[in-house]
């Protein structure tokens, strides 16, 4: 191909690229695959390799960033960046007007300045960003600058290069000769979401919102790093046009810069309203929807609509007189945590909560925020004393973001002296407690799992309307009768304790309760005495140990047989050896479908010795159930605890007899070889799990050999 083709071919490329660009990042409406782009962007980078002079300044290859700079050049603004006076709504008032004071004050002075009774307002979102001004030249993007102090700001344009959605050559045949957009710069939640994913994989410093991650990403000098943290832009206002008319109206200008290729809010979210009251309900519907928005807004923007009436109502200081942010409540405020409590939910999770200085956040005066679990608090190192970011969105609970570290209490470290002086903060790191705040049961924090949880199930005040709830519902204890509402008020009246109070209760105390008649107070003491006679499966299942279903409760009832072979502590309550415990965990892996985590759960369960007591107590006010069958499980057969997998046909047994003997004999069937397999039986035309066992050097067996091992 000669030069002139390749140029052309460039040319055509760059065209091309930049248009599915379009339709992919701005108008979310791809026409081609991602292989077809791809294979097209690997075309266009091959010929400015070969001729790279041919290189067009509005090619896509240059997004991915460009060598770094020594410092960001300083620009001055041809038409000064201005801020916009803001308004505040108190919306503890029920009167829209005084709701809404300082809009409605607003309103009157447009509406007197330009002697009209009504005015038509373009409404858009607030965008929680970095204001950027944009410089296209004969349609081709030249220059990013930001805000600065107003007058001059910074050269960002390799930066802002990079941003996807951006264009950099403006769509259409007709452009102006110079076009300078203003808009914002933000990151999405979701891009958000990922950095600081990738920043915690690599041991980085989390950014404490999008907006701080937008402003580090924007202001770094390697502008390929920037390249890597996915920007948005969203236009939002033109600042200068030459060689062509301008429309007459806000609105029209935005769409105007939508046939550009520039990315806007949708136009639901950027209505133009006649009048103040559409202005201050849409500010309303747009607080509900602001949770459910792909970026942060912190307000909404409103804008006299003509260009004409702008003029008329023109700048004050350094805002002009034609707009009005409309600020929403701060969503984060910084206060000083008073105390770090450990939480007790229903279901024994333990939630670190920071007790914090009364501080007005999110519309609210909020005084507790949640550290979520252990990790979190080590994480961020949240201690008490400590300044702290607060967060409340919407109607989420209020959360701790981040530690103010320069305002930490610190003291001289003791034995200093003064050629060694040093500080350390008064306050050592959190540690989540080793007994439950509520009940004394000791905490355990499974290993890979966040939540530490409270191991006093049955006994935990906290825990205990979940726990009756659970003890009575249908697939336990049967209780006819008690119901929730019932449960929570013989816990709040302080007749249930522990689950042996139910079977204490009394048909006149009962009696005496709201909305309880003699009758039905005697039909529930005969549904609670009823329930005695149960079967051990139900009895296992109605203590809602963690990771014990209706089928795992069947499977240990018939392995154990006696829910006593399932206590690890004497009955003297003394803790018994490890041995015992490791021997029980080894029982409870020989039980089908019990692996590591439901062992865990059930051990953690009955080694609490308040559990224990609470079981012991219901056999002695007379819960009992028929024996079960021997236990299957002979404690040391060759076979317990033993993983086997079955591959290719056995001569004799079927997949499901082998199974099932192994199983009676107290060992597991798994589907797959793995390191964990101890045995592999294997029958005719075995395939690659008998490879894989070879491979591991697991133990083959054939059907007799099995035979022989299971006696
Ligand atoms: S118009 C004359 N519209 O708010 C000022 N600004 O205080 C023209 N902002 O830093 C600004 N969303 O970056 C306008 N829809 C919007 C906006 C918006 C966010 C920011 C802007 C500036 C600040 C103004």
């Amino acid at each position: 191909m000669s030069r002139e083709d390749d140029k052309a071919r460039m040319t055509q490329l760059v065209a091309l690229l930049n248009q599915y660009n379009h339709e992919y990042h701005v108008l979310d409406q791809p026409t081609v695959s991602d292989a077809e782009y791809d294979r097209l962007y690997r075309e266009l980078q091959r010929l400015e390799a070969a001729s790279p002079e041919l290189r067009r300044p509005d090619t896509p290859t240059l997004r991915v960033g460009a060598a770094p700079l020594p410092s960001f050049a300083s620009v001055v603004h041809a038409v000064p960046m201005l801020s916009l006076n803001n308004a505040f709504s108190d919306m503890e008032q029920i009167d829209p007007a005084q709701r809404h004071a300082e809009l409605f004050q607003f309103d009157e002075r447009v509406r007197k300045t330009l002697g009209v009774e009504r005015v038509r307002y373009a409404a858009e979102p607030k965008f929680d960003g970095l204001a950027i001004s944009l410089l296209y030249r004969n349609g081709v993007f030249e220059q990013a600058a930001t805000r600065g102090d107003g007058v001059s700001g910074e050269n960002v344009t390799e930066n802002v290069r990079t941003i996807r959605s951006l264009p950099l050559r403006l769509l259409g045949e007709q452009v102006p000769e110079v076009l300078e957009v203003r808009g914002e710069v933000l990151m999405l939640r979701d891009d958000f979401e990922r950095l600081n994913q990738q920043q915690a994989a690599v041991g980085d410093k989390p950014f404490a919102n999008p907006r701080n991650a937008a402003a580090g990403s924007l202001r770094q000098l390697d502008s390929r790093i920037t390249a890597s943290r996915r920007l948005s832009f969203f236009a939002y206002s033109v600042a200068r046009v030459e060689g062509m008319a301008r429309p007459g109206t806000h609105s029209a200008e935005m769409n105007w810069l939508a046939s550009f290729g520039f990315p806007l809010a949708p136009a639901d979210l950027r209505p133009v309203l006649e009048g103040i009251d559409a202005v201050a309900a849409f500010y309303e519907q747009i607080m509900e929807r602001r949770a459910g928005l792909p970026y942060d807004i912190d307000g909404v923007v409103y804008k006299v609509d003509s260009r004409a009436e702008q003029d008329v109502l023109g700048f004050v200081s350094r805002a002009p007189r034609f707009a009005i942010a409309h600020k929403f409540p701060a969503e984060e405020a910084t206060t000083l945590v008073e105390a770090i409590e450990a939480q007790v939910g229903r279901t024994g999770a333990i939630t670190p909560v920071a007790r914090l200085k009364p501080v007005f956040v999110g519309g609210v005066t909020v005084t507790n925020a949640t550290l979520h679990n252990e990790d979190e608090v080590v994480r961020k190192d949240v201690r008490v004393g400590d300044t702290v970011v607060v967060r409340r969105a919407g109607d989420v609970i209020p959360e701790v973001v981040s530690v103010v570290l320069e305002k930490r209490p610190m003291k001289e470290v003791a034995g200093a002296d003064l050629f060694s002086a040093a500080l350390e903060p008064v306050e050592s790191p959190w540690r989540l407690p080793a007994q439950c705040p509520v009940c004394g049961s000791h905490v355990v924090k499974p290993e890979g799992e966040a939540i530490a949880r409270c191991t006093g199930g049955l006994f935990c005040s906290a825990q205990r309307k979940q726990a009756v709830i659970h003890f009575a519902s249908r697939r336990a204890m049967d209780i006819e009768g008690l119901g929730e509402k019932l449960v929570d008020q013989l816990v709040e009246l302080g007749w249930v304790k522990s689950l042996v109070d139910l079977y204490r209760l009394k048909v006149e105390d009962l009696a005496g309760m709201e909305r309880m008649g003699d009758k039905s107070a005697r039909n529930l003491v005969d549904a609670i005495e009823a329930s005695k006679n149960t079967t051990l499966p139900r009895f296992l299942f109605g203590l809602g140990i963690r990771n014990v279903g209706e089928s795992t409760a069947r499977d240990l009832a018939r392995y154990f047989g006696d829910i006593r072979a399932l206590f690890p502590v004497r009955n003297d309550g003394e803790d018994s050896d490890e041995l015992a415990l490791a021997r029980l965990n080894d029982r409870l892996l020989a039980v089908p479908d019990v692996g590591p985590i439901v062992a865990r759960s059930v051990m953690d369960f009955f080694c609490e010795p308040l559990n224990v007591a609470v079981v012991n107590d219901l056999i002695e006010a007379g819960v009992h159930w028929p024996a079960e069958a021997a236990p299957v499980v002979a404690a040391d057969s060759p076979v317990a605890g033993k993983t086997f997998v079955l591959t290719g046909t056995l001569p004799t047994l079927g997949r499901d007899a082998a199974k099932a003997l192994i199983e009676a004999a107290g060992g597991k069937v798994s589907g797959s070889v793995s390191g964990k397999t101890h045995f592999v039986v294997a029958g005719a035309e075995a395939g690659s799990k008998l490879e894989k066992a070879q491979a591991l050097g697991v133990t083959i067996l054939d059907e007799a050999a099995l035979l022989a091992l299971l006696g």
